[in-house]
């Protein structure tokens, strides 16, 4: 069994990313850790910076970061998703999407550290901004957000409906999937 030390506040992503990881036989130990997020202009360097805070954990160490992106609205609020959230709550979206396209996606890229390398993996979902907030499930922006081909938003699903088609979900595989052929390459070589 591969291990991976998966380093966030959030114990509901750490669940995600246990159950994500558990069928490439990944086992995942939690810890909690506020890690510092720099003012950056993109995902990648967030979490590059997220894993250099994380540099006294041994063996492989896993951190993602998130954001939802509205391109009729330039990208916003994009990298500034959490700090948007907290202040404004969802009113001025809906605002500012009365005239504009609502298409949006949320990404995640995740950053796994192997020994000395560093590796990065995105993932997205795409849909659209619903004209008001529905749901419980979840957090953030889920109540607001309508994955292409449906007729609800995360917030009206259970985790795993969610989890089988999320940024987050998608980028963690991808990780997954990199741990499980390295793990064989080892055993074969
Ligand atoms: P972070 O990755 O925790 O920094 O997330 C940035 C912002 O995006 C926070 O406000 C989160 O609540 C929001 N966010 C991240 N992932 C999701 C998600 O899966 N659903 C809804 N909102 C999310």
């Amino acid at each position: 069994m591969r291990r991976v030390t998966f380093v966030s506040t959030n114990p509901g992503k750490a669940r995600e990313v246990r159950a994500v990881l558990r069928p490439y036989g990944v086992e995942v130990r939690w810890i909690r850790r506020t890690l510092p997020e720099p003012q950056a202009e993109t995902l990648e360097e967030v979490v590059r910076s997220k894993l250099r805070a994380t540099r006294d954990i041994p063996g492989p160490v896993l951190v993602e970061d998130s954001g939802l992106f509205i391109p009729s609205l330039g990208g916003f609020p994009g990298v500034y998703s959490a700090h948007f959230l907290r202040i404004w709550k969802f009113r001025p979206i809906f605002e500012l999407l009365e005239r504009r396209n609502r298409r949006a996606y949320f990404r995640t890229v995740a950053a796994l550290r192997v020994g000395r390398r560093t590796y990065l993996f995105r993932g997205d979902v795409h849909g659209t901004i619903a004209r008001r907030a529905a749901g419980s499930h979840g957090f953030g922006y889920d109540p607001i957000f309508i994955p292409t081909g449906w007729d609800r938003t995360f917030g009206q699903v259970p985790a795993e409906r969610k989890n089988a088609i999320s940024h987050r979900a998608r980028a963690v595989r991808r990780a997954g999937e990199f741990l499980a052929r390295r793990h064989a390459r080892s055993r074969t070589a």
